[in-house]
């Protein structure tokens, strides 16, 4: 069974479309840390959209479990791993205009880049994964540069149904045990939800899942019945 890290992104999404200090992501990382989960996921993204540098720092020192910081390949982002030391660094690409992250790097393109801040980050014995597509030519370059870990994009397994599905399900299956043929740790995520999370994690070898949006749309849902009582109870019904 793989492990779970979940992202809580989106927790600092709704503080920051009020622009007040709740709900607080750290909060929530804590409570995710009770439930049972292996580690925390924050993306410190270049516009600050959600994530703000203060969270990261705190969860540095208060997480039990262990902290994935999720970033971009850029001098500045580098500079404040370096300086943080979180428990492992995912690479991702970033586009300003982008929802979400919308697709993997392309580590053969990038791979002068890539090659120095991995080795960056190792000599500060960090972990490093690299989130790529599930595409051998991106699980070599992974390897060929030094990267111990990679996460599969599972996105366009999410978006598809039917019989595209199944194949993108096979599609998965076969880069895991290629990373794993190659000594990679191989794992997994982004748009794994409630109805699409089994398949991916009965895939043999799969070190961990990280998963976010769905996690903490189905707390606001299972936990407004109480916020509402909460509520009422203070108005004095
Ligand atoms: N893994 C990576 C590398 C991501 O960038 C994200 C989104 O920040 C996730 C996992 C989680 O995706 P989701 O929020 O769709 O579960």
């Amino acid at each position: 069974m793989p492990k779970l890290g979940v992202n809580v992104d989106h927790i600092a999404t709704l503080r920051q479309a009020r622009g007040v200090d709740y709900p607080d992501p750290v909060t929530a990382a804590l409570l995710a840390e009770l439930a049972g989960c292996h580690g925390i996921v924050v993306h410190l993204r270049e516009d600050r959209r959600h994530i703000q540098e203060r969270d990261v720092r705190i969860l540095r020192a208060v997480l039990q479990t262990k902290l994935n910081l999720e970033m971009a390949a850029t001098e500045e982002m580098v500079s404040f791993a370096l300086d943080l030391c979180p428990d492992q660094v995912c690479l991702v690409p970033e586009r300003r205009e982008e929802l979400t992250t919308e697709g993997g790097l392309d580590v053969v393109k990038n791979e002068e880049g890539l090659t120095e801040v991995v080795s960056r980050l190792l000599e500060k014995k960090t972990p490093v994964s690299l989130f790529i597509d599930p595409e051998p030519l991106q699980i070599e370059a992974a390897r060929r540069i030094g990267a111990p870990m990679i996460e599969l994009h599972t996105g366009r397994y999410c978006e598809v149904k039917g019989a595209e599905r199944d194949k993108e399900l096979q599609n998965l299956k076969e880069a895991t045990s290629f990373g794993l043929r190659l000594g990679l740790i191989v794992n997994a995520g982004h748009g794994l939800n409630y109805q699409n999370v089994r398949p991916v994690a009965q895939i043999p070898g799969v070190e961990e899942l990280n998963i976010g949006h769905s996690i903490v749309a189905r707390a606001a849902l299972v936990g407004i019945e109480r916020a509402v009582r909460e509520m009422l109870e203070l108005i004095g019904e």
